[in-house]
């Protein structure tokens, strides 16, 4: 085993708004490095993560990738990562991942492994690879990491909810470790998202082991497994400051160092979404709604296009769900109506989708100044929305980076614990 050595170090591309980095601080990281090319994003970032070196811009760029390259000084610990990757889903039996254009931006991280040789990577992406091709995919995406014997490399999906997070967020990592350094290995979470079968309303079998993680799910002190209320309940009144004391171990975990929730303001719904919500239990959608209220205009006012008929247009699965108290949220995305609130008929603040993720409150959103070069022109809220959406829960970005810290023989013993457990 190597020398205990403190800090590690980490450079994480693609970075986002930084739930990933935020993370791996947690567990004892220094992220001496990070690049993403949209400008908000990196307003958040920057905000966040001020001793960290942003390379703001294209990662295709090469004059970017050298910033990156230049950052570090020295041997690097992990190279982190979540290249988007668009054709993976597309390609072909034999097809090379590395071959294809439209897969640069995971070539890019290939290209960066291959140059700053850190002595660990991770790799992280949407679960639906998992599957492709019958394995294929992931089989090749290990091979292209393991840059013919370099390193040892494993995959897996982690679902953020058996680490912590109060939702269900499952994502396929890859964890690879220099050869000689040991074997990789993927944390072992709780799997309690494997036992909720029936999802967001259903019961657990009474067996042992669903009662078991039943108990746990109900106790407010204990933070392996966390409910929507759990995360939430102190959030209930919208605004910058605190109304009640943290109701359970995850929202004091949350709160510390926090003077207050910002962004804490409800998502903007029509009186017509009121009405509907309303009408929906927690944990339920759209199904749940009476036929009276399935029509599109419940009252005087019309709004959207004319002529989409009479019936109103969202009804798909994903369509007016609100949460359920007593259960692992839904898995938020990019938008702020992913969920509504279970016990107000109103949307979630920026603050509660950023919960749901696991952001600790002190972690702030914000966006560039508006008409900056490369935004994304679809509003400041909805930016924040989607910064959020598109993150990785710290939570689990935590417990992989203790994963590879632990592989590494370099676990810090003063890094910042998983929310209380
Ligand atoms: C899924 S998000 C990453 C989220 C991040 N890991 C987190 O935890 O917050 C993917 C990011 O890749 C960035 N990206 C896409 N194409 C890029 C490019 N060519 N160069 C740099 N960044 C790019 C996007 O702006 C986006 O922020």
């Amino acid at each position: 085993m190597d020398a205990v050595r403190s800090p590690l170090t980490a450079v994480d591309l693609f970075a986002g708004a930084g739930g990933l980095s935020c993370g791996l601080e947690q567990a004892g990281f220094d992220v001496l490095a990070a690049a993403d090319h949209d400008p908000d994003v990196c307003a958040t970032y920057r905000l966040n993560f001020p001793t960290t070196r942003l390379v703001e811009g294209d990662l295709t760029n090469r004059e970017n990738r050298e910033v990156v390259i230049d950052a570090v000084d020295g041997e690097l610990d992990l190279l982190a990562g979540g290249p988007p990757c668009q054709a993976f889903s597309q390609m072909r039996n034999h097809d090379r991942l590395l071959a294809d254009p439209r897969n640069r931006l995971y070539r890019e991280f290939v290209d960066l492994l291959s140059v700053l040789l850190p002595r660990a990577l991770v790799l992280e992406n949407v679960p639906g690879m998992d599957q492709l091709k019958g394995g294929a995919v992931r089989q090749q995406i290990e091979e292209d990491l393991s840059l013919d014997g370099e390193y040892d490399v494993t995959s897996g999906v982690l679902d953020a909810g058996d680490f912590g997070a109060p939702q269900r967020r499952p994502r396929l990592v890859f964890i690879g470790v220099k050869r000689g350094l040991g074997a990789p290995e993927l944390p072992a979470g709780t799997g309690i998202t494997r036992l909720l079968r029936n999802g967001q309303c259903g019961g657990l079998r009474p067996d042992e082991q669903r009662a078991y993680w039943a108990e746990v799910l109900r106790n407010p002190d204990d933070a392996r497994a966390v409910t929507a209320a759990q995360a939430l309940s102190d959030l209930v009144l919208p605004g910058d400051e605190y109304t009640t004391e943290p109701a359970s171990a995850f929202q004091r975990a949350m709160r510390v160092r926090s003077a207050g929730p910002q962004d804490h303001a409800p998502s903007r719904i029509r009186d017509d979404t009121v009405a509907r919500l309303e009408a929906i239990p927690p944990g339920g959608n759209v199904y749940d709604l009476p036929e009276r209220l399935m029509v599109r205009h419940l009252g005087e006012r019309k709004w959207g296009p004319a002529g989409n008929g009479e019936r109103l247009a969202r009804r798909h699965y994903y369509a007016y769900r609100r949460l359920h108290p007593d259960w692992l949220a839904w898995t938020a995305n990019t938008k702020a109506d992913f969920a509504y609130h279970y016990s107000v008929p109103r949307g979630l603040s920026v603050r509660e989708a950023a919960r749901i993720q696991s952001f600790p409150d002190t972690f702030h959103f914000t966006t560039a100044p508006p008409g900056t070069l490369g935004q994304l022109k679809n509003g400041a809220r909805h930016s924040r929305y989607r910064q959020v959406g598109n993150a990785v829960p710290p939570l689990l970005g935590a417990a992989v980076g203790r994963a590879v810290a632990d592989m590494l023989g370099a676990r810090r013993r003063d890094a910042t614990p998983a929310v209380a457990v």
